[in-house]
């Protein structure tokens, strides 16, 4: 049978006493019977509410408490409201409490099981190369110097000394952003198709003189195929001072390809066009695949045979075919003679390579567009081994 609070006959202390102290017994049991966070709540409402509870009904014994004990039966009403409110707190307070060591015994970890491992990634060959690149430069004091890849046509082509018109323009293939055509000429944008308009943004900001690397991603309006891409990058070079000849430019470039490929290439200038470079040269690299000699030697078909086979990458030429670079084009520095760039007092030299096609070269890679296409398992063959 519940607890119920008895009407009181007898006021006299010890009745009291005996009254509360079944009230108490009643709580403490029923408090103790309060499993979870439902029962709890209908406890505390059976003693607790406002309309109804026990606590409530006590105020009775109060109400018929006759003159001369009403101090008494005052008093033992106020200790069982607190002994009331007291427990229905501790009671929750219990069940709260258990909850959390519940919790922690489900979230405990074992500390001496071995950490799950985080896969650690893997630097894109191309950005590799790249990077690998940019700090033989470095190594040389060349800062490095970044612009942005959607451009001005004045910045890609015109103070590059490639006039409105200039055939050489057809040479880039270029991709250009829509609806330009209301802007004049030189404001028109599109996507840069070489890292060379860096150049000329550098020189506005920078006094000579002046020795930076450009690494960064191109555009132009290639059909992708094994090596070809709409999207490629260029890593460019410029040096700028009183007394640049064209010797400074090819010891630098040979020193440069000598600690990327190994001190055993050679290189090799001829003559080329570029409208902001004069003179003009493409450099070769001897090839790091064949030795030079054009042929590779494999393992022959029979056993202990060794069989020559023609050397791919360099179309068994012995050469590879790495940049473009020059002297800097006086009119080049015409664009930028305000901050210091005096044609007739500084010189310079400027060189630009693919770096997709050294990547490619470098590792064997047989399509571009490997490089882009963000297949797991070939860019797997890039990480670290573990
Ligand atoms: N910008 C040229 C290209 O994209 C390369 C180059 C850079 C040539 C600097 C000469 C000097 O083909």
């Amino acid at each position: 049978m519940p607890y119920t609070v008895p009407k009181l006959k007898d006021f006299s202390l010890a009745s009291l006493n005996k009254a509360a102290e079944k009230l108490l017994a009643a709580l403490e049991k029923e408090a103790a019977a309060a499993k979870d966070d439902a029962s709890w709540k209908e406890f505390r409402d059976r003693w607790m509410a406002r309309k109804d509870g026990i606590l409530t009904s006590i105020n009775e014994w109060l109400k018929s408490a006759p003159k001369e004990s009403k101090r008494d039966v005052g008093q033992s009403v106020n200790q069982l409201k607190a002994a009331v409110e007291h427990t229905v707190e501790a009671a929750q307070q219990r069940l709260q409490n258990r909850a959390g060591e519940l919790r922690l015994t489900a979230e405990r970890v074992d500390i001496t099981l071995p950490g799950i491992r985080r896969p650690v990634g893997a630097e894109h060959p191309v950005i590799k190369t790249i990077n690998e690149m940019v700090s033989v430069f470095r190594n040389l004091g060349y800062s490095v110097a970044e612009g942005p890849v959607i451009e001005s046509d004045y910045y890609n082509f015109e103070s590059l000394n490639f006039p409105p018109n200039h055939p050489a323009r057809d040479t880039q293939d270029t991709l250009f952003i829509a609806r330009q055509e209301s802007k004049p000429l030189r404001e028109r944008l599109l996507l840069r198709t070489h890292t060379s308009p860096v150049q000329i943004r550098t020189m506005e900001k920078m006094k000579p003189p002046l020795r930076i690397v450009i690494p960064g991603t191109v555009h132009r309006n290639d059909p992708p195929d094994a090596s070809h891409s709409p999207m490629f990058h260029q890593i460019e070079g410029l040096a700028v001072d009183t007394n640049i000849t064209f010797s400074d430019l090819k010891g630098t470039l040979d020193h440069a390809m000598k600690m990327f490929f190994g001190s055993s290439v050679k290189t090799s200038f001829r003559p080329s066009f570029f409208p902001f470079t004069e003179p003009s040269a493409e450099m070769m690299v001897s090839c790091f695949i064949c030795g030079g000699s054009g042929k590779r030697t494999g393992v022959g078909s029979v056993a202990g045979t060794i069989r020559e086979e023609p050397c791919r990458p360099c179309k068994q030429t012995g050469w590879i075919e790495i940049l473009g670079c020059g002297m800097v084009d006086p009119n080049v520095f015409g664009f930028v003679k305000d901050n210091g760039y005096d044609p007739k007092k500084v010189s310079g030299f400027a060189f630009g390579m693919g770096a997709d096609r050294i990547a490619i070269l470098k590792y064997g890679v047989d399509d571009i567009q490997l490089f882009f296409n963000g297949d797991v398992r070939f860019l797997r063959q890039f990480g670290a081994s573990r």
